[in-house]
């Protein structure tokens, strides 16, 4: 019988030196035992796509290639690609229930970090470019794996977006960005989904690194969130101890030998840090400790994982997330091979399958069939399907004779398949790319069947976004990101039309690496990347410029069509309360002759800003069940103040403009179904009124909006008295408008006196 600990008594019972050793690991992934409390290791275990156990997890280093076998689902990238969080809860909960089996405290996942920049090495791993997708399925993803009685970790808090000097970079970037781009994915975790452990990342922030900074782990997250969980240090993450204790870091991993302790325990001793810091750690960690005693309750350890319900459960979130990126004339799917027409696979991608991305996040698959043993099952026994390899892996140039031979292998069937992408040597935790293209050899090869004519359906896989050359001539484009064990099944079923694909992008496909919004800023240098692009990444930035991609955020095809109709909100005004929501709905009706499920998307249009923002924002998004040909479906969102809001950094909130905002049901961010108009019932968001102020200001404010709006026709007059039509009554004009009072005051007594307008300033 577990019982859990009281946590006033151990706490009180405790030398210091103990409380300090309970602020870091024993070993590489255990927590420190303190048998004489009742206090035993804790196993945390790196995830996110499924569990990575290391056999030995006793040492003191990371072992990459040896870890038991689990079931290795789509890495984040092809998860987001769902748009469906009951699958992504579904293959969370599986891997939860792995690492339950396995004695695992806590899994290091799921990471949701902005793709900032498609070059980033680990985007992979990363859900999304806009922080409500990454936080909605992020949130899914800790549900589904805390069901188990394990906790989940999510990370890497915050603005991790590149692999270039991440352990020292220090992320010049402003508060608003913060605000809206790089925090709300967190934010809604821990909202929705209260994980058990938040991990810090290794950069600075804004001059501070995350493991010590006290604005981000105190003020925002502890404070601003509520959060009580365990805050733990990225592997090697910590750089002063205490000062990461002081700003809220409860637990460093791995250990730093006792060092770092020793640190802790002189601090408290020579007054530096305040004992009750170290026992707020400490309590957290206990009570972490009793969650986790408190899970084992209700795990049943002893029942083996169904390993092949698993990798079903694989296969079905593997199949949800293929994108069907483009299907001119119905290319797809593909008639099953017959005896005078087969089918080519072409490319080694095709019989080294890549399921995963390199890392710390690689596991040991329990199963690993390749896309082309899968065609070979699918066709008994491969009958009349026809390989060829056309590059190596790894490759560092073209091979003109696999050219060649593929091109043999092509003409010779009726219908092609060239499947290309990137590979661990291209793409992987640790680096960053520096291209956008595929590999050379890929490239030749696809140039090459362009140059003969040859038509072929493309299958690309990757983590991230890339170029695709001949691209005009490629007629339909199946994307799998990094799709996880049950990929290659899942690929060889959409093919053929067992599976009709509902995939959506979650990310820009750019044209050139040109056009990225941090072009320019990327990544930076060992001491400071500058995020000058600031709240614009993604579809943001590709909207606001008005850019055209190569794919828009939220795009994928099926093959069946959908109508969008009867938009409707629950009213035509939303006044500004912290509780108002407003409900939404609209009803898809599947017009194509086959069965299938649509991904609708809800962004927020807003017409005209004081301040710019986004043309449009994503804030809800469902994807439908299985729709059958005519049958129609009505899909519902709610709505709450916060989506309409936009960060001041002015004012240090979050803030509602008036005005009038469209509310747009799509099919991708840049194709718009409907639209229907809502109206924000508010007062501008008012600055505090000080004696530097300006004159435009005080008339906008409720305060001395009637007070000063007779005076104004004077004040403008009193800077001279020129033809109304003239320049310069313009620019006296708008010279006046900007005017800080406090000059008003100085330069014209007579028309603003200093006694009157004091008692309107919220400070003189
Ligand atoms: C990675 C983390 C991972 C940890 C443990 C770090 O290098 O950034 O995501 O959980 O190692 O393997």
């Amino acid at each position: 019988m577990i019982k859990s600990l009281d946590i006033d008594a151990v706490l009180a019972s405790m030398s210091l030196e103990e409380k300090a050793s309970l602020c870091s690991g024993n070993s590489f992934w255990t927590t420190q035992n303190l048998d004489r409390a009742g206090i035993k290791s804790l196993l945390l275990t790196d995830g996110p796509h499924g569990l990575r156990k290391q056999s030995d997890f006793t040492g003191d280093f990371p072992d990459l290639h040896d870890s038991v076998p689990a079931t290795c689902f789509p890495s984040a990238a092809g998860l987001a690609a769902t748009w469906n969080r009951e699958k992504v809860y579904q293959a969370a909960q599986a891997i939860g229930r792995e690492a339950a089996h396995e004695e695992v405290a806590v899994l290091l996942g799921p990471g949701v970090n902005m793709k900032r920049s498609p070059l980033c090495g680990r985007n992979f791993e990363y859900f999304s470019e806009d922080p409500f997708l990454a936080g909605s399925l992020g949130a899914s993803h800790v549900q589904g794996v805390q069901s188990n009685g394990i906790g989940a970790c999510v990370k890497h808090f915050a603005v991790n977006n590149q692999e270039s000097n991440r352990m020292v970079v220090d992320v010049a970037v402003s508060e608003r960005a913060l605000r809206e781009i790089y925090l709300p994915a967190f934010e809604i975790i821990i909202r929705e989904a209260n994980p058990w452990m938040v991990m810090c990342a290794y950069n600075k922030v804004n001059g501070e690194f995350c493991s010590q900074n006290a604005r981000l782990l105190h003020e925002i997250l502890r404070e601003e969130w509520d959060y009580d969980g365990v805050m733990v240090t990225d592997w090697g993450a910590c750089d002063d101890r205490v000062k990461g204790l002081v700003a809220g870091q409860d637990l460093e991993m791995p250990s730093s030998q006792g060092m770092n302790d020793q640190k802790i325990v002189h601090a408290v001793e020579n007054k530096e840090l305040p004992v009750e810091i170290l026992d707020r750690s400490v309590r957290r960690f206990l009570t972490f400790y009793n969650r986790a005693e408190d899970g084992k309750k209700k795990q049943g350890i002893s029942s083996a994982p169904d390993l092949n319900a698993h990798h079903r459960i694989a296969v079905e979130t593997a199949e949800e997330s293929l994108v069907l990126l483009k299907n001119e004339d119905q290319r797809l799917p593909l008639a099953p091979p017959k005896e005078n027409a087969p089918v080519a696979f072409i490319g080694e991608l095709a019989r080294t399958s890549r399921i995963q991305g390199g890392g710390s996040s690689h596991i040991h698959a329990t199963r690993t069939t390749s896309v082309l043993e899968a065609a070979q099952a699918y066709t008994e026994s491969g009958q009349n399907l026809i390989f060829s390899p056309g590059y190596r892996i790894p490759e560092t140039e073209s091979c003109p004779e696999l050219i060649s031979e593929a091109i043999s292998a092509a003409e010779n069937a009726s219908q092609v398949v060239l499947f290309a992408g990137l590979t661990d040597a291209e793409e992987s935790e640790g680096f960053d790319r520096d291209s956008l293209e595929l590999p050379a050899g890929q490239r030749a090869l696809i140039r090459a069947f362009a140059d003969k004519g040859i038509t072929f359906t493309l299958v690309l896989t990757s983590g991230a976004p890339v170029t695709i050359p001949s691209y005009d001539h490629i007629p339909s484009i199946l994307y799998t990101a990094l799709p996880g064990q049950g990929g290659p099944e899942a690929i060889v079923r959409t093919l053929f039309g067992d599976n009709n694909p509902s995939g959506k992008l979650a990310e820009t496909f750019p044209l050139r690496l040109e056009d990225t919004p941090c072009f320019l800023h990327f990544p930076g240098t060992p001491e400071r990347v500058s995020y000058q692009e600031d709240i614009w990444i993604g579809y943001r930035y590709y909207d606001a410029v008005d850019r055209t991609p190569l794919f828009p955020f939220g795009h994928g095809h099926s093959y069946t069509e959908f109508s969008y109709d009867a938009l409707e909100v629950s009213a035509p005004r939303f006044t500004d309360r912290d509780d108002e929501t407003l409900q939404v709905r609209v009803r898809i009706t599947n017009t194509g002759s086959v069965r299938g499920k649509e991904v609708v998307q809800l962004y927020v249009h807003y017409p005209q800003t004081q301040i710019r923002r986004p043309v449009r924002e994503l804030k809800g998004f469902e994807k439908t069940a299985e729709l059958a040909p005519s049958e129609s479906a009505t899909v519902h969102f709610t709505l709450s103040r916060r989506d309409f809001c936009r960060y001041d950094e002015y004012l240090g909130r979050f803030v509602l403009d008036p005005g009038t905002v469209h509310i747009e049901a799509a099919a991708s961010s840049r194709d718009i179904r409907c639209r229907t108009e809502l109206t924000i019932e508010t007062e501008l968001p008012q600055k505090p009124l000080t004696w530097n102020s300006q004159v435009r200001q005080l008339l906008e404010h409720p305060r001395t909006r009637d007070w000063i709006a007779p005076k104004i026709p004077d004040i403008i007059a009193a800077y001279g008295n020129y033809d109304p039509h003239s320049a310069e009554a313009r620019m006296m004009e708008v010279q006046a408008m900007e005017m800080p009072v406090r000059n008003v005051v100085n330069h014209c007594s007579h028309i603003l006196r200093k006694e009157d307008l004091l008692p309107f300033l919220d400070e003189s």
